[in-house]
């Protein structure tokens, strides 16, 4: 009697454990990791973004930058908003989130829009099993179930920063935008299927 309540017992807790990591699974929070681990491998993405708009984009939180344009949306061009939560959660990437930006000492390679605002945070996609050069052919939806947003659409862009909680909203168009906001896009090599 008392071996089959022990058994009993086991299998409770085992299919308690089951069902909370599966739970863990679907609600996972990825880690932000930076530019430099993807520069390791997308060199050219890397060099090519680093030079957009979107790569200094935390530079423009200063005092006296981008003066006009400030004014001009009502701000106060002399005031410092590299520390403003309102600003940073677009102009940083990951702000407020696990492993996402914090501050300029904290977090440098999180500053600006960079790899992972787009693509998603990095943590667990970037492992062996994922998205690796020992898994050139790894299969894009599971890359994408542990994270990675891709391709990146103009609904990104858009639910993300590009909208009119940004006091310089402009119209957006992903194709045009594209060109100039992300990076030159060279063809993959191998086959995701
Ligand atoms: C260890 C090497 C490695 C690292 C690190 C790495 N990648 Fe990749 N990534 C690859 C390989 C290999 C491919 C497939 C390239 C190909 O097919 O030509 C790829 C493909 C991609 C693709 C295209 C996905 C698709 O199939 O549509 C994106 C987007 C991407 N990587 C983003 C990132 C980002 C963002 C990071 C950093 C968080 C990162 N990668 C880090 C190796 C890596
Ligand atoms: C919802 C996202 C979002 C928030 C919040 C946000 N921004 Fe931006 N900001 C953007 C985007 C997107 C652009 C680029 C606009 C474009 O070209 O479409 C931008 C552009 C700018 C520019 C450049 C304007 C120019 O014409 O040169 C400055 C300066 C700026 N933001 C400062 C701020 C400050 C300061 C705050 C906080 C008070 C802030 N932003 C909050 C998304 C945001
Ligand atoms: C502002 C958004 C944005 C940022 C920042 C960004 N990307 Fe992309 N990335 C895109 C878009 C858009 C595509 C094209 C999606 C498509 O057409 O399928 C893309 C495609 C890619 C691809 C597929 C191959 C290619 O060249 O098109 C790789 C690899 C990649 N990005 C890596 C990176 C890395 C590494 C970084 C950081 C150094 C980065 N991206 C930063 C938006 C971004």
């Amino acid at each position: 009697m008392l071996k089959t309540l022990g058994i009993v017992f086991l299998l409770i807790v085992a299919f308690c454990a089951t069902g909370l990591s599966q739970e863990d699974d679907g609600n996972a929070d990825y880690n932000y990791i930076g530019t430099k681990g993807c520069k390791k491998c997308h060199i050219k993405q890397y060099k090519s973004w680093a030079k957009t708009k979107m790569a200094s984009a935390y530079e423009i939180l200063k005092p006296g930058e981008r003066a006009e344009a400030k004014e001009k949306a009502g701000l106060d061009a002399q005031k410092d908003y590299t520390t403003d939560g309102e600003c940073l959660a677009c102009h940083t990437t990951g702000y407020g989130k696990a492993g996402g930006f914090v501050s300029l000492e904290e977090t440098p390679q999180l500053a600006g829009v960079s790899c992972e605002m787009c693509h998603g945070a990095g943590s667990e996609y970037v492992k062996e099993q994922y998205m690796h050069l020992k898994n050139k052919n790894y299969k894009l939806a599971d890359v994408v179930k542990v994270g990675l947003v891709s391709p990146v659409t103009g609904d990104t862009c858009t639910e993300l920063c590009h909208n009119e909680k940004s006091p310089f909203f402009k119209a957006f168009d992903f194709k045009e935008r594209k060109e100039e906001g992300t990076h030159e896009h060279f063809p993959l090599k191998y086959v995701h299927e």
